[in-house]
């Protein structure tokens, strides 16, 4: 499973690529909200920091400008993934966008049902939100698993990209179910390094090491 980073700020990203572990970008428009600056350039900033599928997401209502929206955000760079929310407005603009040759993400996709429709509709991603399913009361992990199961059999390369990523067990549950793809929040990342046995066991080494390196020069 390919780990992406689900963030727009520049400083995040680029330490996390620095890591080696990023396959890609997703953005949202909450996400755009929290750092400043003008959105091109920072779609731009981030396909020089991941090289790999960048999502950028429109936000028009209505096919025609969703579309428009679409292949100006595609024209900034061949990595860029243009997302477009779950409606019968998305199911056309991807349909019409994957036809022109542009890579869709289907975005706040929650069952079985809408992820068949987006990647009948053509795109080459769909993103179920985990969290915001559990959000609700429902189980975020099952709905995931099913979109899993449910595309398994999909004449097309559509890939499951797991979103809404709460913590680390969202991850590995992913990756276990084989979703091809989860897009994770820093603080996430940082979950998943962190272990309180690795961090002791650095100390003893280190304080071993350094006691070793005092007895040789004595
Ligand atoms: C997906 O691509 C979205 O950007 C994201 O995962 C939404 O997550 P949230 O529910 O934490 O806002």
């Amino acid at each position: 499973m390919k780990l992406f980073i689900d963030s727009a700020d520049l400083h995040e990203i680029e330490t996390l690529a620095a890591w080696g572990v990023l396959k890609g970008v997703t953005t949202n428009p909450s996400l755009l909200n929290q750092v400043e600056g003008d959105e091109i350039s920072i779609y731009r900033r981030i396909c020089e920091l991941v090289d790999g599928p960048i999502s950028a997401e429109v936000v028009a209502q209505d096919r025609h400008e969703m579309v428009s929206e679409g292949r100006r955000l595609a024209a900034i760079h061949p990595n860029i993934v243009v997302k477009i929310p779950t409606s019968a407005e998305g199911l056309r603009a991807t349909s019409t966008l994957a036809s022109d040759g542009i890579s869709v993400n289907m975005t706040l996709c929650f069952t079985a049902p809408q992820a068949l429709l987006a990647a009948s509709a053509g795109a080459r991603y769909v993103s179920p939100f985990v969290g915001r399913y559990d959000d609700i009361g429902n189980n975020g992990v099952d709905a995931l698993r099913e979109i899993v199961d449910a595309l398994l059999g999909f004449d097309s390369e559509v890939e499951v990209l797991a979103a809404s990523i709460r913590n680390p067990i969202h991850v590995i549950e992913a990756a276990k179910m084989g979703a091809d793809i989860a897009t994770i929040p820093p603080k996430v990342f940082y979950q998943m390094l962190e272990h309180p046995l690795t961090s002791a066991g650095l100390e003893k080494f280190n304080a071993d090491a350094a006691a070793r390196r005092t007895r040789q020069a004595g």
